[in-house]
């Protein structure tokens, strides 16, 4: 809808230049926004302002000027001119309801993305096999399984790298600490963590022990068999332990989403070469270095990219330039993002100039670091276990499930007290871990990225307020509603007709979803679809509470309202999917 105002004031302001109303070479970013309050139309745009000053006119005669060169549109039933010369739109409610029944008859509930559909690489999750996943990499994981399932529902072609740190100098320290311990190592491994600590005390007391890995270290490079075979022996263990992770997060991620650093290493020497052969390498105390002009150290002098160290191993941007380089060349992406920590903003935005310069990447294609912040405890320090370690994402699963099981109990008895029909135990128990993985999800997933947040079970297992066990139920009362009914919307024949007031803003709100989810997919910010269902289920909450539905005046009636229920229910339902969160039909 706003794309189609922006569309109409467009039209009218080369009318108003062409008549010479306005002076000619005026390009002004046409801004149209929601309005809060309803009674001063839907949308609204500030363009007659914007245009005062450039055309030497009054804003609000500029405002009339438009309205009359603006072509009639039935979605609109009439723009008035506000305040200081503000163009306020007001929707056509038909036109509105028409568009409600296309969405209710269509399965992408009318959402299309804007322009041709993409390929696009999303990097995400990517955590070091080295050690086990912990709560960092929830971030990385959940933020980019979202926007890839956005990207893919509005029709773009997702492929999914899990760019895993599997390669490095703490392998050597691992590979050593499996060969001293061969039997040791089977049971340990099941504790990747606690191997990882028992590999580095050795290696921190034992010099023999260090040197031993960094023997091997060489020995893996070489691609000695046996050193090999440990490796990946290590590595499939350690990827199942995150593989395990995922199918509990309810992550769209497989073993055939891995990518790791590994994939890349026959790519280094040639990586290395081609940036030696466009002039962009420089030798700096051995070390193969790009340097870049526009960045700086705090003493003013360029930094480098290193990308081969003076020993000739190769560095982690290395590799991100031969994956950038396979990215483009390989995967043909339109795009690829990178959910990734925001202390890493640099090194991207450094190893993506370096991709431009060398030509490692095709010029239309767009590189985007999606940085997230620190997750921190409810202290709003970083978020560590009671002893100062950090915290096994998988604990903390364990945890918010067994919250939600509590809480959900609780409400069963009080269920049970009221005579209404209590869930039993198996229930509870899928209920408790469905409201909990979601609220650990949601919690994060409603944050802007690049903020920290703090992490806290209390408010994030309420069912006030911006949260998962809020939105879950919400969608459970739209389920009712047909429950009641015995029927689905399928069997009801009719259409909607707005009246009420609420009926009109719930109405209106429904018309965005595809809006919504463009702007996800652009920007990579869930939070914008959680802030969106937010509204959708409050605002439903006052059409329910004003407009009775089974019970409503007469059958027209009764026929719309079931059918914006059903849109209000598919919509919310939709919506969760996409943020990666299941549903519940009772809770
Ligand atoms: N393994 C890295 C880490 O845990 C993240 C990798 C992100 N992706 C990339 N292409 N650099 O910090």
């Amino acid at each position: 809808m706003k794309d189609s105002i922006r569309h109409l004031i467009q039209q009218a302001l080369t009318r108003l230049t062409a008549e010479g109303v306005l002076p000619e070479g005026l390009s002004p970013t046409i801004q149209v926004e929601n309005t809060k309050d309803k009674t001063h139309g839907d949308f609204a745009s500030n363009i007659a302002m914007m245009l005062a000053k450039p055309a030497a006119m009054k804003p609000r005669d500029i405002a009339q000027k438009l309205i009359d060169a603006l072509p009639a549109d039935p979605q609109i039933s009439k723009v008035e001119i506000a305040g200081p010369g503000f163009l306020n739109f007001f929707q056509n409610s038909d036109a509105l309801a028409e568009r409600l029944e296309a969405a209710l008859a269509d399965k992408h509930l009318g959402a299309r993305k804007n322009g041709a559909a993409e390929r696009v690489v999303v990097d995400l999750s990517s955590p070091n096999l080295a050690k086990e996943m912990h709560v960092g990499h929830l971030r990385s994981t959940i933020i980019g399984d979202a926007v890839a399932r956005v990207l893919e529902f509005l029709g773009d072609e997702v492929i999914r790298q899990n760019h895993v740190g599997d390669w490095g100098t703490q392998f050597g320290m691992l590979l050593a600490f499996m060969e001293e311990n061969p039997a040791a190592a089977e049971s340990e491994l099941a504790d990747l963590e606690g191997f990882y600590r028992a590999a580095k005390k050795r290696f921190d007391d034992s010099a023999e022990f260090a040197e031993r890995a960094r023997a091997l270290v060489v020995q893996l490079q070489a691609g000695e068999p046996e050193c090999m075979r440990l490796w990946h022996r290590f590595n499939s263990i350690s990827l199942s332990h995150c593989q395990k992770a995922y199918d509990r997060l309810g992550v769209k991620l497989t073993p055939a989403d891995v990518m790791g650093e590994s994939a890349y290493n026959a790519e280094l020497p040639g990586v290395i070469e081609a940036l030696r052969e466009k002039g962009l390498l420089t030798e700096d105390n051995g070390a193969q270095c790009v340097f870049l002009d526009d960045y700086k150290n705090a003493e003013g002098n360029p930094l480098p990219v290193i990308v081969q160290k003076a020993g000739g191993g190769y560095l982690y941007s290395t590799t991100d330039l031969a994956a950038m380089r396979y990215r483009s060349q390989v995967l043909k992406a339109d795009r690829a993002l990178y959910f990734v920590d925001q202390r890493q903003a640099l090194h991207f935005q450094m190893a993506f100039e370096v991709a431009r310069r060398a030509g490692f990447v095709h010029e239309g294609m767009q590189l985007e670091h999606m940085g997230f912040g620190t997750m921190n405890g409810a202290d709003g320090r970083p978020f560590k276990t009671r002893d100062g370690g950090t915290v096994k994402l998988i604990d903390l699963l364990d945890e918010a499930e067994v919250r939600a099981y509590e809480l959900v109990k609780e409400r069963n008895d009080l269920r049970a007290a009221k005579g209404e029909t209590p869930f039993d135990e198996a229930e509870l128990r899928e209920i408790g871990r469905i409201v909990g993985i979601a609220s650990v999800k949601y919690a994060d997933l409603s944050k802007h990225r690049t903020s920290d947040y703090s992490f806290n079970f209390e408010l994030m297992l309420s069912f006030e307020g911006n949260t998962a066990p809020y939105l879950l139920y919400a969608y459970t009362r739209t389920a009712s509603i047909f429950r009641k009914l015995g029927k689905g919307i399928e069997e009801i024949d009719g259409h909607i007709e707005l009246h009420a007031p609420q009926e009109i803003e719930l109405a209106g709100k429904l018309a965005q979803f595809g809006e919504v989810l463009g702007s996800v997919a652009d920007k990579g910010t869930p939070h914008l679809l959680c802030a969106y269902l937010y509204d959708v289920a409050g605002l439903f909450s006052s059409f329910y509470e004003h407009c009775p539905v089974l019970s409503a005046e007469d059958e027209t009636t009764r026929t719309s309202r079931l059918r914006l229920a059903a849109l209000t229910g598919r919509t919310l339902k939709q919506g969760l999917q996409l943020l990666g969160l299941e549903t519940l039909e009772r809770m």
